[in-house]
Parts: C-alpha cells; sequence; structure tokens
C-alpha cells in the first residue's frame, strides 16, 4: 500500500513541531514547513536538516491568506497539519491579543484555504486528503475526578486554552459543515529536547545549571501529565494517516501524572547523579516558591483509551528515563539554549496579570 507523501505543515520551527519534522522526513515524506520565526523558534533548531532536499521552508504567517492561498496548489499537499500556535500561558495572560490573532484566525486561515485547495482535487485526490489540527488539554480545564475523554465538555480558563479551543470547535464545524475530513490531537505537557526555556523543565534544567533558584508557582501541587515529546509525534503521525475522519484523540503519557512540584525534584535528584554540584549539595536547595499564576487550573488529565484500542499507539517513555535523555541534552547542548539566552531571552517572571 502507498501513503500520500507530501505534508504542509504549520509552526516546525518550534518545539513539538521541529520534531515532527524530523520524524516525517526519517519516513520518506517531503515536507513543507511555514513558520513564522517568532521569539519561540530558534533557527538552529533544523540545522541538522539543512540541506535535506525533502525539506522546504516558508517564513510567514498562518493567518497570512494570500501567502497560504498560494502556498497549497504550488506544493499539493496530501496532509496538512497545523502546529502553529502562541503558546505560553503566562504570555496569553499579559498580552492575548496575539494568541487570538495566531491561535484563533490563523488556525481558521489554515483551515479555510485548506478547504478551498480540497475543492480543487480530484475525487481520488480528496480521498486522501487530510487536515490535522493540534490541540491541547488545557480546553477541558481542570479535571476533579476521572481523566477526560474525548467527548467531555471544553471548559477553558485562560487565554491561551480558550484561543485553542475556539479553534477546536472551528476545526470540528468543518467536518459537520463540509464534510472536510478534519482530525484534532489534544496532548498532555510535552517535555524533551529544543524545547524554548520559558517552560517549566527546561527552565528549571537551566537555571539549576547556572546555579540559580528554582522557582516553582504557590505550593507546586498543580498536577500535570507529562509525554515525552518522541512519543507525542509519533502519535500525531498514526493520528494523521489512520485516524478516522471528523475525530478526536487524546494523546498523554506513561504514568505521566504529577505535581509540579515532584518534576522539579526528579530533574533535582537526577542532575544529582549526571551533574553533582560543585558544593556537593543537592539541587533541590535551589528550589524557591513564588507569586502563584492567576487562575491556574489545579489538574490536567488525560484518557487515552481511544488511541490505544482504534490505533494500537501507547506511550513509551517513562518519565524518569525522558527526563534523564532530556537533561543530558540540555548539558550536551549549550550552544542551542544559551544562543535563545544571549539574543535577549531573558527568563523574567511574566503572567501575574498586573
Ligand atoms: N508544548 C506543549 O506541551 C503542548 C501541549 C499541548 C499542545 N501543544 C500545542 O502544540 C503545538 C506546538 O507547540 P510547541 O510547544 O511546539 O510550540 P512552540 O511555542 O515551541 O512553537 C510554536 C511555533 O509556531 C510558530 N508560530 C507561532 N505563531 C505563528 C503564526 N501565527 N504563524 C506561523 N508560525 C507561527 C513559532 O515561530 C514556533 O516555531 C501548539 O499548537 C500548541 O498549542 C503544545
Amino acid at each position: 500500500m502507498t501513503y500520500p507523501k507530501r505534508i504542509f505543515m504549520t509552526g516546525g520551527c518550534g518545539f513539538i513541531g521541529s520534531h515532527f519534522v524530523r520524524l516525517c522526513l526519517s519516513q520518506g515524506y517531503q515536507v513543507l514547513n511555514l513558520d513564522a520565526l517568532t521569539y519561540a523558534a530558534s533557527p538552529s533548531t533544523l540545522k541538522d536538516i539543512e540541506g535535506n532536499t525533502n525539506y522546504h521552508f516558508e517564513h510567514g504567517y498562518i493567518q497570512n491568506h494570500d501567502l497560504v492561498r498560494s502556498l497549497l496548489p504550488k506544493f499539493k499537499p496530501d496532509f496538512v497539519v497545523n502546529f502553529a500556535a502562541e503558546t505560553h500561558v503566562d504570555r496569553s495572560i499579559d498580552s492575548p491579543a496575539q494568541f487570538i490573532e495566531s491561535n484563533v484566525l490563523g488556525a481558521f486561515t489554515i483551515l479555510n484555504e485548506s478547504r478551498s485547495y480540497y475543492n480543487t482535487l480530484t475525487h481520488d485526490q480528496k480521498k486522501s486528503f487530510r487536515f490535522l489540527h493540534i490541540s491541547t488539554d488545557e480546553v477541558f480545564g481542570t479535571c476533579e475526578e476521572d481523566p477526560y475523554r474525548e467527548n467531555a465538555s471544553y471548559n477553558p480558563s485562560s487565554p491561551y486554552s480558550s484561543s485553542k479551543a475556539a479553534a477546536d470547535l472551528i476545526v470540528r464545524s468543518y467536518y459537520h459543515t463540509y464534510k472536510f475530513p478534519i482530525l484534532i490531537t489534544n496532548c498532555t505537557n510535552n517535555y524533551g529536547p529544543f524545547q524554548f526555556p520559558e517552560k517549566l523543565i527546561p527552565l528549571m534544567i537551566i537555571r539549576a545549571l547556572n546555579n540559580e533558584s528554582l522557582p516553582i508557582y504557590g505550593n507546586g501541587l498543580q498536577i500535570r501529565d507529562w509525554l515525552y515529546v518522541e512519543d507525542h509525534v509519533e502519535a500525531i503521525l498514526k493520528v494523521l494517516t489512520l485516524g478516522q475522519l471528523g475525530e478526536t484523540y487524546n494523546i498523554a503519557g506513561l504514568n505521566g501524572e504529577m505535581a509540579n512540584k515532584t518534576v522539579v525534584k526528579i530533574i533535582c535528584n537526577t542532575m544529582d547523579e549526571v551533574l553533582p554540584r560543585k558544593n556537593n549539595m543537592s539541587y533541590e536547595q535551589l528550589i524557591t516558591h513564588v507569586t502563584d499564576r492567576p487562575g491556574h487550573d489545579f489538574r490536567y488529565a488525560l484518557n487515552i483509551d481511544k488511541i490505544k484500542k482504534e490505533l494500537n499507539w501507547s506511550p513509551t517513555t517513562r518519565f524518569e528515563e525522558g527526563m534523564r535523555k532530556t537533561i543530558s541534552w540540555y548539558i550536551e547542548n549549550k550552544w542551542w539554549w544559551e544562543e535563545i539566552l544571549t539574543r535577549g531571552y531573558e527568563a523574567k517572571r511574566i503572567g501575574l496579570g498586573k
């Protein structure tokens, strides 16, 4: 059986998108990546695939409909995958407008232009065309009982999660209204190499490496589920190629649910083994507690029975193993994150809603 081979994706210079680019290239796909190279993208993230003739890059915003409209018939994708988004909750609290622009208007533009392109395809081409939108567990809001299934109602609480929820609903409506072949994935918190140092795990690793305090929001008891990024992109490719059209799939980590404070302690304990501090004290001594994020959801959790049963996908990376790989990567690839710090990212506390 031959599978379609051309993927038009967005946000491929970001954290998860860059892992997806590498996976698709390793599987023989042609990839066109549209990315605006915002602060969250690092030009060197995809350095290792420079010169790969199956990879094509276009610099631009997903909300630029003239650009998107011109790219689709030129590249002739079989699949469109939308990763591009503003992704940091703290930034959404301080500057929500950019989140509406990129996450709502941008997602709408990619979706709507893809539908116009789809309408020009032949019957056979239409049969294999698929549009996948990447979303988050945060759309469901805080979880008090059993982990949410795909049909749980949406209850987002930050400007970030509500912008993602809005896009999910618009994407779903295109299946119901136009039978446009969409899929949606909602995943939990990712971690792994190449994650921008504003997110919890890379922030803690880099601050520990620099012997700086490790600030935990509030009491640190908030619970998240942690998904190793390489497990995640494999799940995305599976949904893209085998998922049932019009459906949503949850994706989560292997026993990844834990409190933020536990995550930071595991980072400290692993670093104590891998790279002991010069003063022989544990990295745990660097932990401090700072003012909590306003409206901080207490717990996110997803049930992944559906993707396990229907698509035979399960996460394979245990948190301790993924964390060891991640810490080693940040130790061995200082050049990557030091370049981000020297170009002006200051890792200052933001998102206090003042
Ligand atoms: N990181 C996570 O833990 C996580 C969890 C759940 C869902 N998600 C979703 O996965 C997707 C990817 O997340 P990530 O962590 O890799 O993001 P990221 O912040 O690391 O990267 C985002 C990428 O998108 C690009 N981008 C942003 N706005 C754009 C626009 N308007 N037009 C074109 N390019 C634009 C940026 O330049 C960057 O390369 C997002 O849709 C996010 O909501 C992420």
